[in-house]
C-alpha cells in the first residue's frame, strides 16, 4: 500500500471500467447501495481507495442519477469518501449494441473460446465505437492535467487507448485485459481485428492476467499490423511509439483480522446449515459464481453425478450449494444457461434426492462479500470449474477466508489462477470422471494434508496481492516515465 502511494507522488489517477464500483437502486426501503459482482470491481476498489483520484464508469443503477450531482459526480465510498466516481450514461440503444452485443456476444465468447459461437453485427460494432468515444470525452474532460494515469479496464475499452492518446498524447496509459486472449487463429475471425488491436497499441502498457494471453496477443499482433515484436523486451513497436506487453497476475486484497472472534468456521458452518435447512452431518461443497458458461457450472453438475455414481455411499452426505448471481440475463446464451443449470439440477436431484435431502442446492441470487466469507468457511469444499478463466478470484477469495487453514481447493487447469495455486486439487472440468474422483479426494484428504496445502495456498495469496497486481504495473510506469523524461532531458 504504502509503495503503491509512495511510488508516483503528485500523479492523477483515472480509472476507467464499464462496471462501476457502486450502483444505486430503488428498493423497497429507498435508495439502496449495491456493489456488484465482477472480479474486476473486487481488485480494483481497494487500489483506487488507496490512491485516490476518478473512476469513470457505466451509470447503470435505477437510483444513479439522482444520487449523482450536476457533473455526474458522486463521492465514494458512502461512508468514507475517498474517491470520485463518474458516471457516463448510456442510451438503450448503446448499451444494447455496445455492452450486450460487441463485448459480450462477441469479444466475451472469442476471448474465453467458449464454445459459445461469438457473434459480431456491424450495427453492435458502431455502437461500440462511439461509446468508446464518450468514454474517451469523459476521460478528456475529468483529466486535470496532461500526463495523468490512465488504467483502463477490460474488453468494454479496447479501442479507448487510441482514443485517449490521441488527446492526451503524453498520458500514461495501462490497459488491463481481464479475461484471456485468444492464440491468434481465433482471434483472426473477429471482422475489426485490426482495428482492435490498433485501439490497444495505444496503450502505454497493457497487462494481462499470465504469459501465455501476453505470447497470444503479441502473436496476434505480429500476424495482422505492420509493426517491430521484440518478444525478449515484451515490447510492440508500432505507429512511432512502443507499448510494453506484461503479465500481471490480478488477486484480492488480504482480509484484515476484522472477523469478530465468534465467527469461527464452526458459527460460519452452523449459519449456513440452519439457513439452508440442512442436516448436521453433510459435507458442504461450494460453488459461487456469475451464471456464466464460461464458469463450468454445469460440468460440475455432471461430475457430481459421476461422483455418486462412483461413491454410492456418499449418497445423502455430500450437499452442493451453488450460488449463481444472474448476470446479462437479457442474453439468450445466457436464458439458455439458466434454463439448462434448472433442468440438470432437478434430474440429478431427482436421481439421488430423498426425503429432506437435495444434493444440489441452485441459488440463483447475488451474495454479498459477508455473506459469501461465511459460505466459505463453512464448506469443506471449494469447486472452480471455470472452463476459461483470465485469473478467477473466487479461488483466491476462499483461501483468504479460511484462516482455520481448512478446507479443499478444487481448481480448473483452465483459470489463470492455476499456475499459482499449485496445492489446490487441478482439474479437467471437460472431464467430467475426473473431476468426480477430485471430489473424492477432497472429501476424504485427511485434515493434516488440508492444513499444508492451506497454509502455502494462504501465504501464496497473501504475499501476491491485488496491491502488488497494481504497485507492479505502476512502478513500470513509474519507470516508463523516467525513460522518457531521461530521453527529453537529451
Ligand atoms: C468479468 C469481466 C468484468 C465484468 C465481470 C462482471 O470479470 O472481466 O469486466 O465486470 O465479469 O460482468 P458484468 O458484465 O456484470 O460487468
Amino acid at each position: 500500500k504504502q509503495i503503491l502511494a509512495a511510488e508516483l507522488p503528485d500523479t492523477e489517477l483515472i480509472v476507467v471500467s464499464n462496471r462501476e464500483p457502486y450502483v444505486h437502486e430503488h428498493g423497497p426501503g429507498g435508495v439502496e447501495l449495491k456493489v456488484p459482482a465482477s472480479g474486476l470491481v473486487s481488485a480494483l476498489e481497494p487500489i483506487t481507495r488507496t490512491c485516490a483520484g476518478t473512476w469513470i464508469a457505466h451509470g447503470g443503477g435505477s437510483a444513479d442519477r439522482e444520487t449523482a450531482d450536476a457533473n455526474d459526480h458522486v463521492m465514494v465510498p458512502p461512508d468514507a469518501p475517498a474517491y470520485t466516481l463518474r458516471r457516463v450514461w448510456l442510451s438503450e440503444e448503446e448499451y444494447k449494441g455496445y455492452y450486450l452485443g460487441f463485448a459480450n456476444e462477441g469479444l466475451w465468447p472469442l476471448c474465453h473460446i467458449a464454445f459459445e459461437r461469438p457473434i459480431f453485427r456491424a450495427a453492435d460494432w458502431e455502437c461500440y465505437q462511439a461509446v468508446n468515444r464518450k468514454f474517451a470525452d469523459a476521460v478528456v474532460q475529468e483529466a486535470k492535467t496532461k500526463r495523468p494515469i490512465v488504467l483502463v479496464q477490460d474488453y468494454h475499452f479496447a479501442l479507448l487507448p487510441r482514443l485517449v492518446r490521441e488527446q492526451l498524447p503524453e498520458a500514461i496509459i495501462i490497459t488491463f485485459w481481464h479475461i484471456p486472449w485468444p492464440n491468434s487463429e481465433v482471434f483472426s475471425v473477429c471482422p475489426w481485428r485490426e482495428q482492435i488491436l490498433d485501439g490497444m497499441l495505444g496503450s502505454s502498457i497493457l497487462g494481462f492476467h499470465i504469459q501465455l494471453h501476453c505470447n497470444n496477443f503479441i502473436e496476434s499482433v505480429d500476424r495482422f499490423l505492420e509493426s517491430r515484436v521484440d518478444r525478449e523486451g515484451a515490447a510492440i513497436s508500432y505507429g512511432g511509439r512502443t507499448t510494453l506487453v506484461h503479465s500481471y497476475p490480478i488477486s484480492i486484497e488480504w482480509p484484515e483480522q476484522t472477523t469478530p472472534r465468534r465467527r469461527t468456521s464452526a458459527w460460519a458452518r452452523r449459519r449456513v446449515l440452519e439457513r439452508f435447512n440442512l442436516r448436521p452431518d453433510v459435507k458442504l461443497a461450494v460453488g459461487v459464481e456469475r451464471l456464466d458458461y464460461t464458469k463450468g457450472i454445469l460440468d460440475r453438475f455432471h461430475a457430481m453425478d459421476e461422483f455418486f455414481q462412483q461413491h454410492s455411499d456418499w449418497i445423502g452426505r455430500l450437499v452442493f450449494l451453488q450460488i449463481a448471481a444472474p448476470s446479462r440475463s437479457s442474453l439468450p446464451a445466457y436464458q439458455a444457461l439458466y434454463q439448462e443449470c434448472q433442468t440438470l439440477v432437478e434430474e440429478i436431484n431427482a436421481r439421488y434426492g430423498s426425503e429432506g435431502y437435495q444434493p444440489i442446492v441452485l441459488i440463483p441470487e447475488h451474495h454479498d462479500q459477508h455473506e459469501l466469507s461465511d459460505l466459505y468457511r463453512a464448506a469443506d469444499l471449494c469447486v472452480v470449474s471455470s472452463l476459461h478463466d483470465g485469473m478467477n478470484l473466487v479461488a483466491k477469495e476462499f483461501v483468504a477466508a479460511r484462516d482455520d487453514e481448512a478446507g479443499v481447493l478444487v481448481l480448473s487447469a483452465f483459470a489463470g489462477a492455476s499456475r499459482e495455486l499449485l496445492e489446490a486439487i487441478i482439474v479437467n472440468p471437460f472431464d467430467a470422471s475426473g473431476m468426480g474422483e477430485a471430489f473424492y479426494q477432497a472429501l476424504t484428504m485427511p485434515i493434516e494434508e488440508q492444513r499444508m496445502r492451506m497454509r502455502r495456498l494462504r501465504e501464496v495469496v497473501r504475499s501476491n496481492n491485488v496491491y502488488r497486481w497494481a504497485g507492479s504495473m505502476l512502478m513500470d510506469a513509474a519507470r516508463l516515465r523516467q525513460r522518457e523524461q531521461f530521453r527529453e532531458l537529451g
